[in-house]
């Protein structure tokens, strides 16, 4: 095996800028280590010498696809836990969905999006609130939740978990929705049966065509990896995907501000959420 070399400041500049017009992902210069590490066993798996050679392979090779899809494995940070940002949940379960209802009396159909769903504990989580909803028991209500690694997307289906994803529930969800599997715990069936699965990139146009309507969208802790650009594409396509007053559900250290004007920022009783206005250019005080 040859030795590599270090990544220098233009390889990680070609890089930084591959990755990110692939995914959004956009990594600072401060970065460039941490890129060189995660990247480094690639290198080797392919014999390359130098970063130069792993980036001729990335644009160029017959297997790029497959090369690109390692790469997001490696570089996406896919945290996660059941019941996350509990306020905003709250708010979430206590406002918005008894609001949702008495909008959808007529149809009974709900339609949901986890966008950057992770190993799923975020759409499952979902799942849970609207199977406590009694008035929900014979609405068609589903949850769709989608990312761009297909590993986690893997996991979300399999529906086990192990400790560290339950770290804030309550024992009352525990005991209710989950069941004991070895040293884990498995999502019940009447959650699981609210939610499809679906390896997606949030920059793919193609793809994004498979998501109709839907009545609010879960976006927490994924935009904080995107630059602006990216960020005001997707925070388009959440737009367009959100049915008139639809809610856009971001993370907590997460805002449009400097984004998009688009949205009205609602003062909710729990949490301060997004909201698609029901005349667009409606919401310029979005901060
Ligand atoms: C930190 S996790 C957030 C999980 C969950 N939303 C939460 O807040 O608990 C961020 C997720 O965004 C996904 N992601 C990053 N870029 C993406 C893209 N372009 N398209 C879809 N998912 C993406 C990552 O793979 C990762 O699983």
């Amino acid at each position: 095996m040859r030795k590599q070399n270090a990544m220098t400041a233009e390889e990680f500049r070609l890089l930084r800028d591959l990755v990110y017009e692939y995914c959004g992902i956009f990594f600072q210069t401060e970065s460039q280590y941490l890129m060189e590490r995660r990247l480094g066993n690639r290198l080797r798996e392919h014999d390359l010498h130098t970063f130069g050679d792993y980036y001729r392979y990335l644009r160029y090779s017959s297997e790029r696809s497959k090369e690109l899809e390692e790469i997001v494995e490696l570089l996406t940070t896919n945290e996660t836990y059941f019941f996350r940002e509990d306020y905003q949940l709250k708010a979430f379960s206590e406002e918005i969905l008894p609001e949702l209802i008495r909008r959808r009396t007529k149809q009974r159909r709900l339609r949901f999006w986890s966008a950057g769903c992770s190993t799923g504990e975020e759409a499952y989580t979902i799942g849970m609130l609207i199977r406590e909803d009694p008035k929900l028991t014979d609405w068609d209500v589903e949850i769709f939740a989608n990312d761009i690694s297909r590993k986690v997307i893997q996991t979300a289906r399999r529906g086990v978990y192990g400790r560290s994803s339950f770290r804030v529930i309550d024992k009352y969800f525990m005991e209710k929705y989950f069941r004991p599997q070895g040293n884990n715990y498995a999502i019940s069936d009447e959650v699981r049966s609210l939610v499809s699965f679906g390896q997606l990139n949030l920059l793919d146009d193609e793809m994004l065509e498979l998501i109709g309507q839907v009545d609010a969208i879960l976006c927490r802790n994924v935009l904080i990896y995107f630059d602006k650009q990216a960020r005001l594409r997707v925070v388009k396509t959440f737009y367009n995907k959100l049915v008139e007053e639809g809610y856009l559900l971001l993370g907590h250290s997460e805002s449009l501000m400097n984004v998009s004007t688009d949205f009205e920022l609602v003062h909710l009783k729990n949490d301060m959420v997004y909201r698609k206005p029901a005349v667009p250019g409606a919401g310029k005080q979005a901060v």
